[in-house]
């Protein structure tokens, strides 16, 4: 299998992973009770700063080359960059709105669980597509020299909260709760029903 594949599909485990973590904190925070903010902040802080800068750049170089080799399974894909686009402003989104309402201030409850579900819910589909259509389509259609073209435009530094040895002392606190509660999960449970709070 391609290494891009194999990676960007590691990717989506972790990213998983932490999406978990803030639904945990989301069900508190919908049950009236003071959710773990600083952990949600530095999940959104890697996800803006990691995958944001490195996978989604990727998976666009992947869809280009896709566009060359089989035009009709990369419209199948559709508009993969506008959904990174949506997905970095999501983000963004409910970054400030945990930011706002660290510093206090009254935010309508409802309002903060759907901005969170909004982001949770839009992040799981993407990845459910990609691993469903866009994926299988990308290791059918690209040519070996078009993975290595792939690797050498876009270099990856190490991931700071996952990898071995990585400088990771700002993540420390978030790897751990990662180790305690995240278990790895595979692709297919990503399509799962949420709970009431991520709806
Ligand atoms: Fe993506
Ligand atoms: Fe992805």
């Amino acid at each position: 299998m391609s290494d891009v594949i194999w990676k960007l599909r590691e990717d989506h485990k972790k990213l998983a992973r932490l999406l978990d973590l803030i639904a945990r904190e989301i069900r508190i925070f919908d049950a009236g009770e003071r959710p773990d903010y600083e952990l949600v902040e530095i999940i959104l802080e890697y996800v803006i700063n990691y995958p944001d800068l490195f996978h989604h750049p990727w998976e666009d170089l992947v869809l280009e080359k896709l566009r060359l080799r089989d035009p009709h399974a990369a419209e199948s894909v559709g508009a993969l960059d506008q959904e990174h686009a949506k997905l970095a402003h999501l983000t963004r989104r409910f970054a400030t709105a945990v930011h706002n309402v660290m510093r206090d201030e009254e935010l309508p409850r409802e309002w903060f669980v759907d901005v969170a579900s909004e982001y949770l819910t839009y992040q799981r589909r993407h990845m459910q597509m990609e691993e469903v259509i866009f994926f299988p389509a990308a290791l059918r259609g690209l040519r070996a020299e078009d993975w290595d073209e792939i690797t050498q435009a876009l270099k990856r530094p190490q991931d700071p909260l996952f990898d071995e040895g990585a400088a990771k002392a700002k993540y420390d606190r978030l790897h751990q709760e990662v180790m305690k509660w995240g278990k790895p999960v595979d692709h297919h449970a990503m399509g799962e029903t949420p709970a009431k709070s991520e709806r």
